[in-house]
């Protein structure tokens, strides 16, 4: 029996008899509509060896419209000692397809450089997959720590072997802001860079300048590698919190008039957009008009969370506001600046997606939460009274920035988003999970790829493969081969040792969970 592990693992797997002599000249005959799934799956079997090809042998990828049940984005693939053929509903089936055509091959083949051996076959399969969720997602934090082009199209590629299909792209906080904006220059003249970095001791920093911004040439060409690996970005704008790098460069947008300095350290500063002037709001549309220029996602991420109240109590603008609208207090005064800009890009056709924070009364029906802390009683009302739907990124299982003494392999693994109290029809709002990576403590690759690997790999499995197949002794069998491809692609993933989590790990997480939300929250 061929040695067969694909991560995630697919539906269905029929394994035949026999196999198909692969080599980087084997016809490969599409529609019109696979051209680029052509062009990739080209460059990925080109350094295979040439062969004396049959000529009956091909590989074949058509959109076919008959299997509905393979879904948006399900595919078929069948291997037999002649031909490859992928089909699907759709381009995105199409390139799963691939992908999973990518594991049946050797490992070496990811180092894109000419393999010596002289014939490579995939063995004889028929396959039939389709994913659980349509949000699978991947959360990277630039803000504390820009990580820059290169290691963002790495980690889209990454995405794609893992069939994830949502880059969330956290782009601006009190540490920095990293995205040029045309009509607001010191954005990124001033907000981007900061003096030096938090270290582990309380208020002080390393003094060494850290910076950087995405171009919107860079942006549109990230945008555009992405939408050829079929994974969507969806960009996150800070708001009202996490606003310093925005304030430092145009203070008249807070409660005080500053002046202040991009964050140097980290945690939850009091200092946040003013919700009364309107100032902030035209801002704020000029930032996000710029914004959807560069992303054509139907999704917008304008974060919410951890907004103190206090410059607000004291603002006359903001309780000039509270009052006129007739607004209880500081915390309806949040539900009404989310939701004007709800609104605003509601108009322009994009749906805004929020930290829980945001889901407090009157919160309009339209928005999506991200759900990372907090009662899930609360979550689950909102679902069964407001239809809302729900990306799940709980905190103690999901958050790739907590060490693997904390969250396990085997956690991440087993990790459930889906609520038992829920019937068929409300699991429906569970629109799917994403892993965040925070990077405070994440200054580059080699700590990215540590603390995101191969725990996202777990959560991949959980977003695209069946609830009942899941296994982890299974998946772990799996993923040996699948780590030696993470090793020519030279990601430096955490050892599969198992850690046992230490007396102050658990203490943490007994400790977390026992205090409410908004001291957790503390943590940013
Ligand atoms: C978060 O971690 N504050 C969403």
């Amino acid at each position: 029996m061929p040695d067969i592990s694909i991560i995630p693992q697919p539906q269905k797997i029929t394994i035949y008899k026999g196999t198909f002599p692969i080599a980087s000249n084997i016809p490969i005959l599409t529609d019109a509509a696979n051209k680029k799934n052509a062009v990739y799956l080209k460059r990925l079997l080109s350094p295979l060896p040439n062969q004396k090809v049959k000529s009956s042998h091909a590989v074949h990828l058509n959109i076919r419209t008959k299997d509905k049940s393979l879904g948006k984005e399900g595919y078929h693939l069948k291997i037999t000692p002649k031909e490859i053929a992928i089909e699907a509903l759709t381009t995105a089936g199409i390139f799963y397809g691939i992908q999973t055509l990518r594991q049946l091959l050797p490992p070496e083949l990811e180092y894109g450089k000419p393999l010596v051996k002289q014939e490579y076959v995939v063995p004889c399969v028929e396959i039939s997959d389709f994913p659980r969720f349509t949000w699978r997602g991947f959360m990277l934090d630039e803000g504390r720590h820009f990580l820059g082009k290169d290691i963002v199209l790495r980690t889209l590629d990454l995405m794609a072997l893992q069939k994830l299909n949502v880059f969330h792209w956290h782009l601006t906080e009190d540490q920095g802001w990293r995205i040029e904006i045309k009509k607001y220059p010191l954005l990124t003249k001033i907000g981007s860079y900061r003096a030096g970095t938090g270290t582990m001791f309380k208020g002080r920093h390393d003094g060494i300048p850290h910076g950087g911004f995405y171009t919107q040439a860079e942006i549109k060409e990230i945008v555009n590698y992405a939408t050829d690996r079929h994974i969507l970005i969806a960009p996150e704008i800070e708001m009202p919190g996490h606003s310093l790098a925005a304030l430092a460069s145009y203070p008249y947008l807070s409660c005080t008039g500053g002046p202040f300095e991009v964050a140097t350290n980290f945690g939850i500063f009091p200092d946040i957009y003013s919700a009364g002037k309107d100032s902030t709001f035209a801002f704020l549309q000029d930032v996000l008009g710029e914004v959807l220029n560069l992303f054509p996602s139907p999704f917008i991420h304008i974060c919410g969370d951890e907004a103190p109240k206090a410059r607000w109590k004291k603002c006359p603008d903001c309780q000039k506001r509270i009052h006129e609208d007739g607004l209880k207090d500081e915390h309806e005064l949040q539900v009404y600046f989310t939701n004007r800009i709800i609104t605003w890009l509601a108009k322009k056709g994009r749906r805004v997606i929020g930290w829980n924070e945001i889901m407090q009364e009157g919160l309009r029906e339209d928005a999506v939460v991200q759900y990372w802390l907090g009662k899930k009683e609360k979550l689950i009302e909102e679902i069964r009274e407001h239809g809302r739907d729900v990306i799940v990124s709980t905190y103690l299982s999901t958050y790739l920035d907590h060490s693997h003494a904390l969250t396990s392999l085997k956690d991440a693994y087993e990790f459930e988003p889906d609520f038992p109290e829920l019937t068929e029809e409300e699991s429906s709002h569970i629109l799917g999970l994403e892993p965040p990576l925070w990077t405070e403590w994440v200054p580059g690759k080699a700590r990215m790829d540590f603390q995101t690997y191969p725990r996202l790999t777990a959560f991949a499995e959980t977003a695209w493969s069946s609830r009942e197949g899941k296994n982890f002794d299974e998946f772990e069998m799996r993923l040996k081969g699948f780590l030696r491809r993470l090793d020519v692609l030279e990601v430096a993933y955490a050892g599969a040792r198992k850690v046992k989590p230490s007396f102050f790990a658990r203490l943490f997480k007994m400790f977390t969970i026992a205090i409410p939300q908004t001291k957790t929250a503390r943590r940013k």
